[in-house]
């Protein structure tokens, strides 16, 4: 049986069933997958029944898995340094009370795109859910192709050269986290432009994020103003719609026409776990052994976004 594909928008977003994903694909699957996301960006499949295993050997059809940052000492609650731990749970499996573990994860909760603020962006992002609370936890996601289309052509014409400067540390200052801005300035910074085609459909889309702290070249006020105008437009309710996760389900985005955040919920009394591959773009399926770019990042990385933290997920 092939895949099946319900769109949730016109052109964003797909509920997918049909195909067991637990297992090996062939090539002709794999096409259907790839297809889908080409097409709406976003595709969630239900219910799934993936172990962690499995998670990942899905996840390595599509390029070079990322993997967790490590440093001495460090406890990881997940089995393989390809999974992202995007929950609220401390090592041992309970609800953190671990306030930098906290204030990290408040940034999830601005409309970002996974890593932009890494030198080699993410592809896909594969979240699955294992716990989830009752009420609350949902992710939302935005179309930046489509509204990338939408906007004016002067403002096309003016952002076509232009380059963000993206920090990981720039989007936790957003989040609430106190870190000076000499820090930040102190620390690696990614620049990618704000505009790009889209590989797979040959779209423009808009690449932007919380990360993105000034558009290289401009003042830095009508920089920071001009990224946040166009989060606003790119989140309008047009292109944008939000996932209810049940245990099992497993979304799939593409960072590179895409973004999203994560929605409230009660953080202190349930536990939310999900847990994240991240596809490197660029690469070959299969691709085992490149460099461990999150480890070299987060080597200096302050207490604010500490490493217990950035488990969270690379956002
Ligand atoms: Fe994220």
């Amino acid at each position: 049986m092939g895949l099946h594909v319900k769109p949730i928008l016109p052109k964003f977003g797909a509920e997918c069933s049909g195909l067991d994903i637990t297992r090996e694909l062939s090539p002709a699957e794999l096409k259907q997958v790839t297809d889908a996301m080409d097409t709406y960006g976003v595709c969630v499949y239900r219910d799934t029944g993936l172990t962690d295993e499995q998670h990942v050997e899905f996840s390595r059809n599509f390029g070079y898995l990322e993997r967790v940052p490590t440093r001495e000492g460090f406890k990881m609650r997940l089995p393989f340094r390809e999974l992202f731990d995007a929950s609220n749970l401390n090592p041992e499996g309970e609800i953190t009370t671990d306030e930098a573990a906290i204030s990290y994860r408040k940034g999830d909760r601005l409309w970002h795109t996974d890593s932009a603020f890494m030198e080699k962006r993410t592809s896909y992002s594969l979240l699955l859910a294992h716990e989830v609370p009752s009420e609350g936890g949902e992710t939302w996601f935005a179309d930046t192709r489509s509204a990338y289309e939408d906007l004016p052509e002067e403002m096309k014409l003016f952002l076509e050269d232009k380059v963000g400067i993206n920090s990981l540390w720039w989007s936790r200052k957003q989040a609430g986290a106190d870190i000076p801005e000499e820090e930040i300035d102190a620390r690696f910074k990614a620049r990618h432009p704000l505009v790009h085609v889209h590989r797979g459909s040959g779209r423009k889309a808009l690449f932007i994020a919380a990360h993105t702290m000034d558009i290289e070249g401009m003042d830095k006020q009508e920089g920071r103003d001009l990224i946040k105008q166009l989060i606003e437009h790119c989140t309008q309710p047009q292109y944008i719609f939000s996932v209810k996760w049940n245990a099992g389900d497993l979304v799939i985005w593409d960072n590179l026409c895409t973004m999203h955040k994560g929605g409230e919920y009660d953080y202190k009394s349930f536990k939310r776990d999900m847990r994240r591959t991240t596809v490197r773009e660029g690469t070959e399926p299969h691709t085992m052994d490149l460099d461990d770019s999150f480890t070299k990042l987060f080597a200096d990385s302050p207490k604010v976004v500490d490493i217990q933290g950035a488990r969270a997920a690379g956002r």
